[in-house]
């Protein structure tokens, strides 16, 4: 038994935040931010628009997508560290909001590798035989995490959800999975929750040590793709896309040049979303399916790197 990608979706809140916006509430330029990260606007979530809102209506896109009714899926596994609750989890509240009863459900909490860990439990799940449907979802809020005073950290990050579904199947769609941390750099990137009985909670936001991730995550991720490469018995030159997490244009153009691809065969949607955390991998891979650059059979390389420090792939025919 193999696991297949049977349908994606995703969802981003109405509210834009251009560069031009951010010039308004903090020392910075549309230059700066375009030179050193390649975002132009990200996407703001509303009150309504919490991590849940936006996985249900991912998932059904995700559905029709897979032509399928949510009462056959018998999982449902979310990728995010902006729940509303500790519990009930974002995962079951999707699952509330697909109408479903007595199906699996949890979070995944891996800040933005998150969706590799999901989809790896998924994966595993089905060819385990405990799951045969199993939605996967990357949903989050961390544009809400920031301090709006602090430059380095607001002009990054956006909020949404991506979602897909992967079912069990005779042909294999999931080729190699690699996941790993580095706890011992914890300190450079933190999101501490707000403190019960504390009248001040302002060190509760997003901090990132950034010139440091950024070194980090270039070193790791080229690591991570040729372990995963090699996992699967491939090479680089037979990947047709890499479907890479949304941080940093530049974090990604050192992937793909160590990968010697070509930009066309990147997915890039961080000029128009920012970086999503969880809902980067997965948005991105919608885009790349909507826009019919990615077809079935490609074979797409997806990776991640986030807080933790933690970070995951998955090499994938679609
Ligand atoms: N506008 C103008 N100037 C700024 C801004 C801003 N928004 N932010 C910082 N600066 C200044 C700094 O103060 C610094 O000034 P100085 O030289 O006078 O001290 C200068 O610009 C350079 O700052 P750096 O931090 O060195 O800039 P860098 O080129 O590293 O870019 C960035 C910063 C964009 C944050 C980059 O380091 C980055 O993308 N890091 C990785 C992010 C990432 O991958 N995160 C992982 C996932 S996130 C998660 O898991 C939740």
């Amino acid at each position: 038994m193999y696991s297949r990608i049977l349908g994606t979706g995703g969802y981003l809140p109405q509210q834009v935040r251009t560069n031009a916006d951010l010039e308004q509430m903090v020392e910075t330029s549309d230059t700066w931010i375009v030179e050193r990260t390649g975002i132009r606007e990200r996407r703001i979530a509303s009150a309504e628009e919490t991590p849940a809102f936006m996985g249900v209506q991912a998932a059904l896109q995700a559905l029709e997508a897979a032509a399928m009714t949510a009462s056959e899926l018998d999982a449902v596994i979310c990728a995010t560290t902006s729940s509303a609750n500790a519990f009930p989890s974002t995962a079951c509240e999707i699952a509330l909001g697909l109408g479903l009863n007595d199906v699996i459900a949890f979070d995944v909490a891996a800040a933005c590798a998150g969706f590799s860990y999901a989809y790896s439990v998924a994966h595993n799940m089905i060819i385990a035989g405990q799951a045969k449907n199993v939605l996967v979802v990357g949903a989050d809020t961390l544009a809400q995490a920031c301090d709006p005073a602090d430059r380095t950290t607001i002009i990054l990050f956006g909020d949404g959800a991506g979602a897909c579904i992967l079912g069990a199947s005779d042909e294999q769609g999931t080729l190699a999975i690699k996941l790993s941390s580095d706890p011992s750099r914890g300190d450079l990137l933190r999101l501490p929750f707000p403190k019960r009985g504390v009248a001040d909670n302002s060190n509760c936001y997003l901090y990132m040590k950034g010139n440091d991730v950024f070194k980090h995550a270039v070193t790791v991720l080229a690591k991570l793709v040729n372990e995963t490469l090699e996992l699967a018995g491939l090479e680089a030159g037979d990947l047709d896309f890499l479907v890479p997490h949304q941080a940093n244009l530049r974090i990604i153009t050192a992937t793909a040049r160590k990968l010697k691809l070509d930009m066309s065969q990147v997915i890039v949607t961080l000029d128009k979303q920012g970086n999503t955390s969880a809902a980067s991998v997965p948005l991105a891979l919608d885009e790349g399916i909507r826009q019919g650059r990615i077809k079935r059979g490609d074979k797409l390389l997806l990776e991640s790197f986030g807080g933790g420090f933690v970070w995951g792939s998955a090499l994938i025919r679609y």
